[in-house]
């Protein structure tokens, strides 16, 4: 319990403890990408319940890297003073907050974005084909990264946090299994990385050291995809060209690889995700037979990035940060006491409780309550983040499957 509430520090960003709230959209975007009012309230509250860092949900740098209509847009400097407030508030609460940013890439919905672009055309399931960018498109996309971290920097985020992972664009860039390029942008791990080296490379003119953190899938789980081994590579790589902590994820190809469930959330699937709510009754009914059978839930369940976390901090000297499946006091007491990690992050559980941290320290709960339904995660798709603990509230009982 000690070494987890102790104070540390990543790269001068001062944490009261090793529990961090991992990036988790919150479905707040207005139609023209704008916060709305009530994000200030969804930090506030995390915040005033001693989590050590906030990493906010994923904005996207450029318009057409906005993967569903509630995600935020951050390309230019309008919400500069609207983001000013957000932090000043949070950093009441001697809080971190941290600004994820990305790009889509080859996972946005077509009610989004206007186009899927990759590094090379190559599916995604449930998504449409993504077409290969083109060298001066790669070149736009690092500046447009670039100009969101100074724009981050404006207003007075504690840090910003590069997305490379999940199969958003700049893990796609990462792995072999969609990285098929062979110009200087893909081939050998060195022409995979150069994307995220240059962003950080150029950011760094502009920003100075202020604290940019990185998210990776340190492995695919699928034949010719990212690995463990090679992500040991890249995260020395990351160390070298500046990155101030790594955040250790794994999948870039199946979302419910990345976040876990317990079964496939058929239900929340076919009332929050537009190409399956519009289905006539009939399809629906047979989808809802056919998608547990051919859509996996993929184990373990339990922290399970852990150990590839732990190679990764074996070789590096920067902060490690593992997410994924993460619940019980006791489990982050041992990653933490054994020094596996440097920090642990958790999203659902401060959806279902944002005071988490605030009863793990009080001695009232050991445990999350969080059940792994997996409703949140397609509810966000088009409506503000909420838990739903395996059950579809009536208004949105749109489908009976
Ligand atoms: C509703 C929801 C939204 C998420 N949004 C993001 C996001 O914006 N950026 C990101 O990197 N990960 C996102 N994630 C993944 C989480 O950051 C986290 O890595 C993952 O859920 C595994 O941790 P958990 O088992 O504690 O939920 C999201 C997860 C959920 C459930
Ligand atoms: S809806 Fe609630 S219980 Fe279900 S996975 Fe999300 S946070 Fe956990």
């Amino acid at each position: 319990m000690n070494q987890i509430f102790e104070r540390t520090s990543i790269s001068g960003i001062i944490l009261e403890n090793r529990i961090i709230r991992s990036a988790t959209l919150e479905g707040m975007g207005d139609d023209a990408g704008y916060p709305r009012d009530g994000l200030i309230t969804i930090y506030e509250r995390l915040a005033e319940n001693k989590v050590g860092a906030i990493i906010t949900g994923y904005v996207t740098v450029q318009r057409n890297g906005r993967t569903v209509p509630t995600m935020c847009i951050f390309d230019d400097d309008k919400s500069i003073d609207n983001y000013k407030k957000i932090c000043a508030k949070v950093r009441e609460h001697n809080v971190p907050l941290i600004l994820q940013i990305s790009h889509g890439g080859g996972q946005c919905f077509a009610d989004a974005a206007t186009e899927n672009v990759a590094p090379s055309s190559v599916s995604y399931p449930r998504y449409s084909k993504p077409r290969a960018l083109v060298e001066s498109e790669i070149e736009d996309i690092i500046s447009s990264f670039v100009q969101a971290v100074v724009r981050a920097q404006k207003a007075d985020f504690s840090a910003v946090q590069i997305h490379a992972a999940g199969g958003f664009l700049l893990s796609a860039f990462l792995s072999p299994h969609f990285n098929r390029r062979q110009d200087r942008w893909g081939g050998s791990t060195e022409n995979r990385f150069r994307i995220v080296g240059e962003i950080i490379s150029r950011a760094r003119q502009q920003v100075g050291d202020f604290p940019i953190l990185i998210k990776i899938s340190a492995y695919d789980g699928i034949r010719g995809g990212t690995t463990v081994e090679e992500s040991i590579q890249i995260s020395k790589m990351l160390q070298e060209a500046g990155y101030n902590a790594i955040e250790v994820a794994c999948g870039n190809v199946d979302m419910l690889y990345t976040i876990r469930v317990t079964k496939v959330p058929v239900k929340a699937i076919f009332s929050f995700v537009p190409q399956y709510a519009a289905m006539p009754a009939f399809q629906k009914k047979l989808m809802a037979l056919i998608m547990p059978l051919a859509v996996k839930s993929y184990r373990p369940l339990r922290n399970y990035n852990v150990e590839a976390a732990r190679k990764i901090k074996e070789q590096v000297t920067i902060p490690v940060i593992v997410t994924g499946g993460i619940r019980r006091l006791q489990d982050i007491e041992e990653i933490i006491a054994k020094n596996t990690v440097d920090y642990v992050s958790m999203g659902r559980p401060f959806i279902i409780e944002p005071n988490i941290v605030s009863k793990f320290l009080s001695g009232q709960q050991t445990e999350s309550r969080c059940i792994d339904c997996g409703y949140c995660i397609f509810g966000v798709t088009n409506a503000q983040l909420r838990c739903y603990y395996g059950r579809i509230p009536s208004q949105v009982r749109q489908v009976t499957v």
